[in-house]
């Protein structure tokens, strides 16, 4: 079950799971168990596992164009560009980057902002605003700006500290105000983070639409995108949405952004785009981003695998399958039924506080007191333990929280997972969760 601890995992001592195939939403470990993969690995995986036509759309570009430099153009990147300008992308993001993934495509965009503001002559206007409830990646940039506690221990030394802004989270918000105007508390906590930087610092505002993993599925008020992208605009503030987990269909629309009809001036995806089938992140820019560097002469610097060939063929044949058979139309469906179930499991645990999310991108938070939400201890290591107790049980659920915000359990299944499937996958999660709590 365990993998040869001296070829996996890099940390000694560790183990993990041995998936040796899946299809579909069920992954088959090496001793034949089958699991039902209720978050699409990292909840990536959207049109389901082991789609032939994705491998061999992948198999044939291969053969066909193994590689070439980024900067040159190729036939399978310019049918990804077109199929993502026609029926995905907001009409203004009209200039396609790719990199292998979502930090890369991310620490792009952050890069993007500073080069606009130093191409348009204002090199001061360099600061980045991300919030503080975050996940934006894992390279040192990314990991800088996001606010994922866990995930900067120990480099805490080197991490390059940004502004953040309070992550709107109605469960934890703030006393004393009334939830219609949770909006607009939120958004002027955003501008009064601007003001104390000083708007002529500032590049952009970087978060993601649907706060993802790290604060499980939290929606904003309906108020509040609309306040920050006129904040930005009031400002000549870039708004960066990260989509690498929402994006594709995941929330039940294209993008996140689709819920509230605005679009940002950089849009970064990643995850969905090509399904988990292929390494691949896309960085979507407005041309009123780019123009100024391309006047001035600068360059945006490749990454040696960006935009490669079966990554893009891949991309492309995954769009043409949450095309063709209705995918994100299907997530939605699934997702009202899934919060249904999911309310229904849990509106009577006294551990879980609340349900959340849309689209198969929906969480819950495990309290130890659902009327103080005062959570358990951190070393008591309760998402660890229902993780654990789900996939003793069959189901892989995934584990969401930044250790400051814990408990949290994240559902993101392929949006192919049958109804069946999904609704014994929450019975299941039930059990898991009662378990895990049983045992502490
Ligand atoms: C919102 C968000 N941004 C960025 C990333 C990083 O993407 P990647 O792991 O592909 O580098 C993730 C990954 O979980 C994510 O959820």
């Amino acid at each position: 079950m365990t993998a040869n601890d001296d070829l996996w995992p890099f940390l000694p001592g560790r183990q993990s799971l041995r998936i040796v195939s899946a299809r579909g939403a069920t992954l088959v470990t090496d001793d034949g168990r089958q699991i039902l993969d209720l978050a699409g690995g990292a909840i990536a995986v959207n049109i389901g596992h082991g789609r032939a036509e994705v491998a061999r759309a992948m198999a044939d570009e291969a053969e066909r164009l193994t590689y070439v430099v980024p900067p040159w153009s190729t036939p399978s990147r310019e049918t990804l560009v077109a199929r993502l300008r026609r029926n995905w992308l907001p009409p203004s993001l009209t200039r396609a980057y790719f990199a292998s993934g979502g930090s890369e495509a991310n620490e792009s965009a952050m890069k993007v902002a500073v080069q606009h503001f130093t191409a348009r002559g204002l090199p001061r206007k360099n600061k980045i605003i991300g919030r503080e409830l975050s996940y934006h990646g894992t390279t040192l940039a990314t990991t800088g700006l996001g606010g994922h506690a866990a995930r900067r221990i120990g480099l805490e030394a080197v991490l390059q500290d940004h502004p953040r802004a309070p992550t709107p989270y109605a469960l934890r918000g703030p006393q004393g105000v009334a939830t219609d105007q949770l909006g607009r508390y939120y958004a002027d906590a955003m501008a009064a983070v601007i003001d104390a930087e000083g708007p002529e610092t500032v590049a952009a505002v970087m978060a993601e639409p649907i706060v993802g993993s790290s604060g499980g599925a939290l929606i904003p008020p309906d108020d509040y995108w609309p306040r920050i992208r006129a904040l930005c605009d009031q400002h000549d503030i870039l708004l960066i949405f990260d989509e690498v987990m929402t994006g594709f269909g995941r929330t039940g629309r294209r993008f996140a952004c689709d819920h509230w009809d605005l679009a940002p001036d950089l849009l970064v995806a990643g995850k969905g785009l090509a399904g988990g089938y292929a390494p691949i992140g896309g960085l979507f820019a407005s041309d009123a981003v780019l123009e100024p560097i391309a006047a001035s002469g600068g360059e945006i610097m490749f990454h040696t695998f960006g935009a490669h060939p079966a990554a893009c063929a891949a991309a492309d044949r995954v769009l043409d399958i949450l095309e063709r058979e209705e995918l994100v139309a299907r997530s939605a469906m699934l997702g009202d039924k899934l919060t249904n179930w999911l309310e229904e499991a849990f509106a009577d645990h006294p551990h879980v506080a609340e349900v959340r999310g849309c689209g198969l991108l929906q969480a819950i938070e495990v309290v130890a007191d659902r009327s103080t939400l005062e959570p358990f201890p951190q070393n008591a290591g309760v998402t660890r333990r229902i993780v654990a107790a789900g996939l003793e049980r069959g189901i892989y659920a995934y584990w969401g929280g930044t250790g400051t915000i814990r408990d949290i359990v994240c559902l993101g299944p392929p949006f192919t997972i049958t109804e069946a499937e999904l609704q014994r996958g929450v019975a299941i999660l039930r059990e898991a969760v009662d378990a895990a709590i049983a045992s502490l």
